[in-house]
This record gives structure tokens, C-alpha cells and sequence, in this order.
């Protein structure tokens, strides 16, 4: 696992949200953060257009993995993006999207397929549910060794048997590459070492994944790529 850090994140210097700490982004950090969002953006269409063609790609390799499920869990949703394109392809869906941030969902607060709950899984649902399928999309950075285990550990326990995550931050031959660079560069004092940005999460190689789905109970694990960052990491119990 390799730490990660960010200036920046939709066009917002995380400066202006705190000054730029060693510390992860508390849920009251991503709080003022979708407050500026909102402030600089009137809706999906204003966001990068790049950002916005691969949030559709996922979804579109989403939606290939749910083939006829209705009742969806997305857990960490953000703002919506992936779980709005979904609905519009299969206006049959029906998303729960878990988001710790209570001001997140604006944008899909008027969509009727998708119920948004504010909180941390599993304590934000009613403790009897039944989902046909369960995915997060890009919050595995958030978590610690541990804490990654716990989350997943977590999802047996509530009798979640198949569980995809979609990562984009990967630990894999090309970022080494670029860290040991930066590394070089920051020891030769070409680029400044301090100068690091927000601390943003964590980076975990493929075979880091594997481990904390099998040593959590989904013994059978399987990757499928997409592009050149993201993959698809599916748990089986
Ligand atoms: C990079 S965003 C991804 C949002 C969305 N899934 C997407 O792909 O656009 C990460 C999100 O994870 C949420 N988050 C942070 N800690 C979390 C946790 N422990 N459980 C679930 N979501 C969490 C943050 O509030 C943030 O909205």
C-alpha cells in the first residue's frame, strides 16, 4: 500500500477547503468540499468533460455486471454520478446509495430510483436488508489495511455474498514508476519533498485486494480492467 496525495479535486484546490494536512479527509472535510462543488457547478453537464466520459464508462461496465438485478446497493455514492447514468440505462433499477455526506446528492435528489441514506454502512440501514447486488465505486482509497478488512468483513456478516469494488487507485508498475521518480526528484531538490498536497488515502496494488477480500471471507476474487486505471474487483463468498 502506497500513500496518496492530492492538490486537487474537480477544479477546487483542497488548500481552500483546510490547509493541506497529513491527517485523511474527515467526513466534514468532504462536507465543505461538495458546498464549493455546488457553488462553482449548476449540475453534471459543467463538470469535466474527460471526468464525465469515464464516469460513464464505468457505469456502462457497471450496468454489464448487474445483467437483470433491480434492487441495487451503492455504497460511498458521492455525488451520483454512476448511480443517475445507471438509472437512465435501466430505468427499471432501483439504488440505494449510502454517502456519508449529507449534502452530496443534490444533483440526484429528484431521481425516484435512487434512495440516497446519509452514513456509514452497515449502521445506516435497517438492520434486516436484502440487496441483489452490492458495489462501491472509488471509496477503497479511504480505507486503512484495517479498516479496509473491518469494511469488508463487515459485508459477510451482513450476508453480503458477492461484492464488487471499482478502484482507480492503483498501485501498479507505471505509479511506481512515477513515485520513485518524484522520489528522486525530491532528494536531488529539483521539486520541493514537503510539497505534497492534502493526504487523500491510499493506494493498493491488485494482489493487496485479493488478500483483504479473501482474508474477509470472498474467497473467490476476481479483477477485470477498465482502461488504464480502474479495475474491477469482484468478491465471491
Ligand atoms: C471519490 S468519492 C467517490 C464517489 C462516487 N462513488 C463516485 O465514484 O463518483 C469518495 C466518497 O466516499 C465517501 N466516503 C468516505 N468515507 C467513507 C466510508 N467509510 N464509507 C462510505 N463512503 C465513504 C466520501 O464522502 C466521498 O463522497
Amino acid at each position: 500500500m502506497k500513500k496518496l496525495y492530492q492538490f486537487e479535486w474537480h477544479g477546487i484546490s483542497l488548500n481552500d477547503i483546510d490547509a493541506f494536512s497529513k491527517s485523511l479527509p474527515s467526513k466534514s472535510f468532504y462536507n465543505k468540499f461538495y458546498e464549493k462543488l455546488f457553488e462553482k457547478y449548476n449540475g453534471f453537464y459543467e463538470l469535466d468533460e474527460d471526468w464525465l466520459k469515464y464516469k460513464n464508462e464505468v457505469a456502462n461496465c457497471l450496468n454489464s455486471h448487474l445483467k437483470n438485478k433491480i434492487n441495487v446497493l451503492s455504497i460511498g455514492s458521492g455525488i451520483g454520478i454512476v448511480e443517475n447514468t445507471l438509472t437512465k440505462l435501466n430505468p427499471n433499477l432501483r439504488i440505494t446509495a449510502i454517502e456519508p455526506s449529507e449534502n452530496a446528492s443534490r444533483w440526484v435528489k429528484d431521481n425516484p430510483n435512487i434512495a440516497v441514506v446519509n452514513g456509514y454502512f452497515p449502521k445506516c440501514l435497517k438492520r434486516e436488508f436484502s440487496f441483489d447486488f452490492v458495489y462501491a465505486n472509488s471509496i477503497d482509497y479511504v480505507f486503512n489495511e484495517q479498516e479496509y478488512r473491518d469494511f469488508l468483513k463487515s459485508l459477510v456478516d451482513c450476508g453480503v455474498s458477492e461484492f464488487l469494488v471499482i478502484s482507480s487507485a492503483n498501485y501498479n508498475t507505471w505509479v511506481s514508476i512515477k513515485l520513485f521518480v518524484k522520489e528522486i526528484l525530491g532528494a536531488m531538490g529539483i521539486i520541493n519533498k514537503q510539497d505534497n498536497g492534502q493526504f487523500w488515502g491510499y493506494l493498493r496494488s491488485k494482489i493487496e485486494h485479493i488478500e483483504a477480500m479473501q482474508r474477509s471471507g470472498f474467497n473467490d476474487v476476481k479483477i477485470t480492467k477498465l482502461g488504464t486505471d480502474t479495475i474491477f474487483i469482484k468478491g465471491k463468498i
